[in-house]
């Protein structure tokens, strides 16, 4: 693994590959890795000559200011971890003042996408993301982009992102990567206390159920059922769970209604309260 700071360091390495012809893959992290990424990674190493691991805490996509503040950062455990891997790694930890030497007033609005459920309760976070997720794809113009599927919302984004400037990249979603008990691993999951991490398990325990009772209830029926299971945990409260088209993100009334049905859900979890987002898929 290779570790650089600029965009000038960071092409001159991917010049290198270019010229012998080889693939890029790029797997944007925002760092505090875990298995979840590194699953990404590899399947990048798997199918390019050479991965970028972007790891840059992203300021323009927190509308909150607390919630950036103390989002876990560790670039030397981070970099300890690519180094398992072996392989072709680039990792790219550049400053805020290199990714935005003046301030980025571009604005992005794919509606639905963005306006739903992540994106109503936290305005600008998709903007934010577009703005990072371009510049990333214009530095390193990879041929493959990794993005976990646990962020189910970012990837339609980022998708309709991508056909509307119609770049010439494919996105490749992942997925989710679960601690035995359910739990989607995720970098925040490190704000969490144990016994909090435990209580969190059943967010994706009422999920699981609630696949179950899909077959024989209406789209109402599983809404209530979830957001009453995960309500009733003590130390857990769900602020949206919305059942919608896996691809418009638009709300579905009735099973019927696509052939593509996922449940999305933010809760907030424990003492801080850290905000969780998991999905289920119904159809
Ligand atoms: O999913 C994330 O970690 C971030 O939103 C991303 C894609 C790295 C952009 O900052």
């Amino acid at each position: 693994m290779v570790l650089v700071h600029t965009v000038e360091e960071l092409q001159a390495l991917l010049d290198g590959h270019r010229k012998s012809g080889g693939t890029a893959g790029l797997v944007p992290t925002m760092g505090a890795l875990h298995k979840g990424h590194l699953s990404l990674v590899e399947r990048s190493m798997r199918e390019n000559d050479v991965t970028v691991v972007s790891i840059f805490l992203n300021p323009t996509q927190f509308n909150n200011k607390k919630d950036l503040e103390r989002y876990p950062s560790d670039l030397e455990a981070d970099c300890q971890l690519l180094d398992t891997l072996g392989g072709e790694i680039i990792a790219f930890a550049p400053s805020v003042q290199e990714m935005y030497p003046q301030p980025d007033t571009r604005k992005f609005s794919y509606p639905p996408t963005d306006s739903v459920m992540e994106g109503a309760y936290r305005p600008g976070h998709f903007n934010g993301v577009c703005q990072i997720v371009s510049k990333l794809f214009t530095i390193v113009k990879p041929d493959r982009a990794y993005f976990g599927e646990k962020d189910f919302q970012q990837i339609a984004v980022v998708r309709r992102m991508v056909d509307a400037l119609a770049l010439p990249l494919q996105i490749v979603p992942c997925p989710v990567v679960r601690e035995t008990d359910g739990l989607a691993l995720s970098s925040r999951n490190a704000l969490l206390s144990p016994e909090e991490k435990k209580i969190a398990a059943n967010i994706y325990k009422a999920l699981s159920e609630s696949r179950k009772l899909a077959a024989s209830s209406s789209v109402s029926q599983v809404r209530d059922f979830v957001v009453k299971a995960i309500n009733a945990v003590d130390g857990l409260d769900v602020q949206y769970f919305s059942i919608v088209d896996g691809k418009t993100l638009g709300e579905v009334s009735d099973w019927a209604e696509s052939d593509d049905v996922v449940g999305c859900i933010t809760v907030f979890c424990g003492h801080l309260p850290v905000r969780l987002i998991d999905h289920i898929r119904y159809k």
